[in-house]
């Protein structure tokens, strides 16, 4: 016996499918991997080498990247809905007094949101590993509420760190 799929069936199919996607797991649960990132605009970059006590889980070199609603919050200090802010860690190469990137070792990412994420300054949070993976990361050191914990510090600048070099 076989049967055939009409084009109402495929609608039903592709609704039950979609209702079926995991819903948010929590204050970061639902964040989604931002590809585009890297046409975002450059904030700021820093490097952490081995001498730093910071250099277990920040080692290399890492970019901050901001979308162009997260741009209008670097400039007044209150990031609107849509902001959204990546912090881009990559492992670093020396060879002989010549430092470059090297393997992409995780994307933090922040995300403005007033409703969803009411319970962390408006702020949602959530860790990839590597780009070309984009997995989100779930461990106790990942989880949004540490994530906020620390960022909690900068309340005075909408619970972000960094500042936008001119
Ligand atoms: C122990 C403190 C601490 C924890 C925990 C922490 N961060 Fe941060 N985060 C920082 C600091 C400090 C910076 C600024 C880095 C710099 O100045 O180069 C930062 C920067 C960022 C940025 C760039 C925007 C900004 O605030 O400067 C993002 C995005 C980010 N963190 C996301 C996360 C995510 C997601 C988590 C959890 C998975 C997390 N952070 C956990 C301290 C922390």
């Amino acid at each position: 016996m076989s049967f055939r799929l009409i084009p109402s069936d495929l609608l039903a199919m592709a609704t039950i499918a979609l209702c079926w996607m995991p819903a948010s797991g929590g204050p970061g649960g639902a964040i989604a991997f931002p590809h585009d990132y890297r046409g975002w605009t450059h904030v700021k970059s820093a490097l952490v080498g081995s001498e730093s006590s910071l250099f277990a889980t920040e080692g290399g070199i890492h970019h901050i990247y901001a979308n162009s609603a997260a741009m209008e919050g670097c400039r007044t200090g209150k990031f609107p809905d849509g902001a959204m802010i990546v912090y881009d860690l990559l492992e670093t190469v020396e060879t002989r007094g010549l430092t470059v990137e090297g393997t992409r070792r995780r994307v933090d990412v922040m995300v403005k949101d007033s409703h969803r994420f009411s319970e962390s300054g408006g702020w949602g949070f959530r860790r990839f590993l590597g780009y070309y993976e984009a997995a989100p990361i779930s461990s106790p050191a990942s989880a949004p509420q540490v994530c906020f914990g620390c960022h909690q510090s900068q309340s005075a600048h909408d619970f972000v760190f960094s500042t936008f070099r001119k």
